[in-house]
């Protein structure tokens, strides 16, 4: 090409024969990085591995006809609205029955406050997106969920983590990480938190640390952002009262159907104070102008004519057998040194191996025993966890369950018994940005 056909524009980069344009990229974009065991995590998908790694949620316990039926029903009797553009805030009458959704967890708000998102993962992307500037402070339990922690990443933010123990998020812990950051000149942009059944620690913000935390934060003028996909799916008693019930000024409530319906219609929401909200429908309508009308109409006329409720009660006696079977069956096959919560609700449990071994190094090994979890370390910024591991019960039938337990306690052992003989060695696999495919997350 001469000059002149070139228009002044610059030489194509040198970069690599993998990406030509590697030296382009964003600053960002280098936050963007695969795990290294994303891999593995394709073996891990065949039929004869038993996947305790995945975060799928259950979706053929549906009436997957009546929800055809009410999709195809909706093309014909709705279609010119259904296939036509939406507003950014999403479908006001939807909006309406969120609000109906989120009173089971003691949360009194008016539709207008509510944004609807493509699932609660675009929820967390705009609010990063309102409110961090690259090297911005976001506090968050440790562990924390990857979805989030990989935003945060990609806009640069830095993650500060929060102890967590058996009863959630300490608030002790909280109230000195804001005294530190602040000394040191630091301003916290806002704690993200999972409450109630954590991903991936499995466990619940306690009702006197609820007070506590948000306390803690209104005197630190330190926005919630409270996700809260698992909400509805306790196992015992009525919902917990959401941290927004609260304090309305102080809390951005994440809610998403992705679990209590299916995850495939993408609709999640946030509820948000009137300037934030206001922020969100400009960030959405510059993300994707706006949500899909088909999918939230549907959302919205399953709320109207099925039994919602009744289905939700379906999932939670389903995945509390599938809990049972995971606890009771870590009862009795792990070896002595494993440790793991007890989730009331949700997906996952969180287990910590014994001193010495790593879960990352487990993993090929585990898999060529044909049993997935997700390594620990994943799940912080910081590179902790590498003793910890995540472990899911909602996809697996409880045999399948049981059985990925015995392969799982069956290679721990063989490791207990390397270490005892060996000694410790440090992980194979270099450390990472751990960021599992989507069906992992
Ligand atoms: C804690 C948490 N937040 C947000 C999400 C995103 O869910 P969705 O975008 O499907 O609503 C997930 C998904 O697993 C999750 O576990």
């Amino acid at each position: 090409m001469t000059e002149e056909q070139d228009h002044g524009q610059t030489p194509a980069p040198q970069g690599s024969r993998i990406d030509a344009y590697v030296d382009r990229y964003a600053a960002r974009a280098a936050g963007m990085v695969a795990s290294e065991i994303r891999a593995l995590f394709a073996v891990a998908s065949r039929p004869e591995v038993v996947s305790l790694a995945g975060g799928m949620p259950y979706v053929t316990a549906l009436p997957l006809d009546l929800v055809g039926e009410l999709v195809a029903d909706l093309v014909t009797r709705r279609g010119p609205v259904a296939l036509q553009y939406g507003s950014g805030q999403g479908d006001p009458h939807l909006r309406e029955q969120i609000c109906e959704v989120m009173r089971m967890e003691g949360i009194e708000a008016g539709a207008d406050d509510v944004v609807v998102t493509v699932g609660s993962q675009q929820a967390l992307d705009l609010i990063t997106r309102i409110f961090i500037d690259p090297g911005d402070v976001v506090l968050a339990e440790g562990p924390s969920y990857v979805g989030a922690l990989g935003t945060f990443s990609a806009y640069q933010a830095k993650v500060v983590h929060v102890t967590m123990d058996d009863q959630g998020l300490v608030p002790e812990s909280l109230a000195q990480t804001l005294y530190a950051l602040k000394t040191a000149g630091n301003t916290v942009k806002f704690l993200y938190t999972i409450p109630t059944f954590h991903n991936p620690g499995g466990v619940t913000l306690n009702h006197a640390r609820r007070q506590q935390v948000l306390d803690i934060c209104q005197r630190a003028g330190v926005l919630i952002v409270e996700d809260n996909p698992y909400g509805l799916l306790g196992f015992d008693g009525e919902p917990m009262r959401a941290l927004r019930a609260d304090n309305p000024d102080g809390v951005v409530y994440l809610g998403s159907f992705s679990k209590t319906l299916a995850p495939g219609f993408r609709v999640g929401w946030a509820l948000a104070p009137h300037a934030i909200r206001d922020k969100l429908v400009l960030a959405m309508e510059s993300a994707v102008l706006s949500h899909s009308s088909f999918t939230q109409l549907a959302v919205g006329q399953y709320l109207a004519t099925q039994p919602w409720r009744e289905q939700i009660k379906t999932f939670r006696e389903l995945y509390r057998e599938r809990r049972d079977s995971l606890l009771d069956a870590l009862e009795v096959l792990m070896p002595p040194g494993v440790s793991w919560t007890r989730p009331a609700g949700g997906f996952f449990v969180w287990a910590t191996l014994p001193e010495g071994l790593d879960s990352k190094a487990i993993l090929p090994r585990a898999v060529a025993e044909r049993v997935a979890f997700v390594p620990g370390t994943g799940f912080f910024s910081d590179g902790s966890g590498a003793r910890q591991m995540r472990l899911s019960y909602c996809y697996p039938q409880p045999d399948r369950i049981r059985e990925g337990v015995r392969r799982l306690a069956g290679v721990i052992d063989q490791e207990l018994q390397l270490r005892d003989t060996f000694g410790t060695t440090p992980p194979p696999i270099p450390p990472g940005v751990d960021t599992p495919a989507p069906d992992l997350a």
